[in-house]
């Protein structure tokens, strides 16, 4: 199932130290403009595209309009995610008519890597199909379609981390950032398609993540999210036993990577994504609680409250052992907010199993939760050993259920901070009014304000005046 990639020549450098250089190329004129789908992996995957790119004399542009080259870096999670990139490829076909007859179209990705060929079939737009672990190949992908034939490379590696590869920021906002850590899962939750699209996990080197923490930090960077599909899998130099690889070197768990990267400025706050609870440890959260500068923050998916339900999502915990880590969090950092993942409807979920998820959301209290209707997803173990038996409106129905009780429990628990001064990050301009500004709370709470000349980046301590479902308002204090 999962190929190693054997033309990739640099994957040996990525182990031991970087040597891909950051040698300032000439520009070729051409301009590429890169769309992100998805998950946060996907947009720091596109700022590795960006720079790769750039090194070969890309400009990136802002506006499709007039790029020379069009990259679209999708997502499979859910249908409706890639029915939306197909929509979108509608767009494009326009654009090329009216704009540039050479315009180049790549899919990349997890739709690339799912449908592979299939895709230039099915689209005949698509010049370019290139998978999430064949990035160092575009350029010669591209150089193909300049020569007139289609490209396809969706090898999947067990050593890709783009560890070397200082990734060319887009459209953030120059305070927080993402840093991958680690790349592909092998949990093999029975619903994702996920391992089939990112395949085998691997872990970086924990230096040039260190490295690429001090250079943004350098940049003005006040905040980085360690990214990975399961971070408490995050290992270095230690095999899946647990025993050490080489003696010679020094081994990293997750939580001494997050210390390492809290250790390059005070002033850096860090973040991480996504935990498992099966896997995610005490140490992780004893960590949290040493370090000011490690957010008092928890994403930990649940998907359900049913443990009949979890079993059959092979999630490899009970809702017991989810309450227990649950706990576990407020005891270690009393601060903490948490937040979850939910799936309603999943394959044979009855009235009683939604009824668990309900009184689950009922019991934790997260401070926010991502909710979504499950989606089929060809290949699965789901969709190979269960029938998807929960009608579409009994999904919609459940959800909205959820969603109900879980925004009526937010306003309620962001009542907390009333009267509360917090530190806070200031990010910019509030969306809304640009007479106010936003930053975030530890907790990642967003607190708006008025706006006094303040520095995105910059530290302001804030009184809590007003709480809503998703926002706060305070007053500047100092
Ligand atoms: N259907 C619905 N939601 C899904 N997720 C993953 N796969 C599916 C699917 N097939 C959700 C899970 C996961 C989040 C990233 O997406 O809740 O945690
Ligand atoms: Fe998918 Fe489960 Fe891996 Fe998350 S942990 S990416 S839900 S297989």
């Amino acid at each position: 199932m999962f190929e190693n990639s054997e033309n990739n020549l640099l994957n040996e450098d990525v182990q031991g130290n970087a040597t891909l250089k950051n040698t300032p190329s000439s520009k070729n004129g051409k301009k590429v403009y890169l769309e992100s789908y998805g998950c946060a992996m996907n947009f720091s995957d596109s700022e590795i595209v960006a720079s790769i790119l750039t090194k070969e004399g890309y400009e990136t542009v802002k506006q499709p309009e007039g790029a020379d080259l069009i990259l679209i870096n999708t997502c499979s999670i859910r249908d409706k995610a890639e029915q939306t990139v197909r929509n979108r490829l509608n767009f494009y076909r326009g654009l090329k008519k009216s704009h540039n007859k050479n315009m180049i179209v790549g899919i990349l990705g997890c739709m690339a890597e799912r449908l592979k060929d299939q895709l230039l079939e099915e689209e005949k737009l698509v010049d370019i199909v290139a998978g999430p672990d064949s990035y160092r190949d575009l350029p010669n992908l591209i150089t193909n379609v300049e020569g007139g034939q289609k490209a396809v490379n969706v090898l999947l590696s067990r050593e890709e981390t783009y560890a070397d590869i200082s990734p060319v920021k887009l459209g953030e906002n120059g305070v927080s950032s993402f840093i991958s850590i680690m790349r592909g899962c092998d949990n093999m939750c029975s619903f994702c398609v996920v391992p089939f699209t990112r395949g085998r996990e691997r872990s970086r080197n924990p230096e040039t993540i260190v490295r690429e923490a001090q250079e943004l930090f350098d940049k003005g960077f006040r905040e980085v999210t360690l990214l990975g599909q399961n971070v408490d899998s995050y290992r270095w130099n230690i095999t899946k036993k647990g025993e050490i690889k080489d003696d010679t070197q020094e081994t990293v768990s997750f939580a001494q990577l997050m210390e390492k990267v809290s250790l390059v400025n005070p002033d850096l706050r860090i973040r991480f994504s996504t935990s498992h609870p099966r896997d995610m440890t005490d140490d992780v959260l004893h960590m949290i609680a040493k370090h000011e500068n490690i957010c008092n923050y928890v994403h930990l998916p649940v998907q359900s409250g049913s443990s009949d339900i979890l079993k059959k999502m092979n999630r490899g915990y009970t809702r017991e052992w989810y309450l227990d880590r649950i706990a576990a969090i407020r005891r270690i950092i009393p601060q903490s907010s948490v937040s979850t993942d939910i799936i309603s409807g999943f394959c044979g979920e009855t009235d009683e199993d939604h009824e668990k998820t309900m009184s689950l959301v009922r019991e934790v209290k997260f401070d926010f939760s991502f909710m979504y209707k499950y989606s089929e997803r060809p290949k699965t173990l789901a969709e190979r050993k269960y029938e998807d038996d929960v009608p579409e409106e009994l999904k919609s129905k459940r959800l909205a259920e959820i969603i109900s009780l879980q925004k009526k429990q937010e306003k309620e628990l962001n009542k907390r901070f009333l009267g509360q001064t917090k530190k806070v990050l200031v990010e910019g301009p509030s969306r809304k009014n640009p007479e106010e500004w936003r930053g975030r709370l530890s907790e990642n709470t967003v607190v708006i304000f008025k706006n006094n000349n303040y520095k995105p980046g910059q530290y302001i301590k804030v009184k809590i005046t007003e709480h809503g479902t998703a926002v706060l308002k305070g007053e500047v204090i100092s």
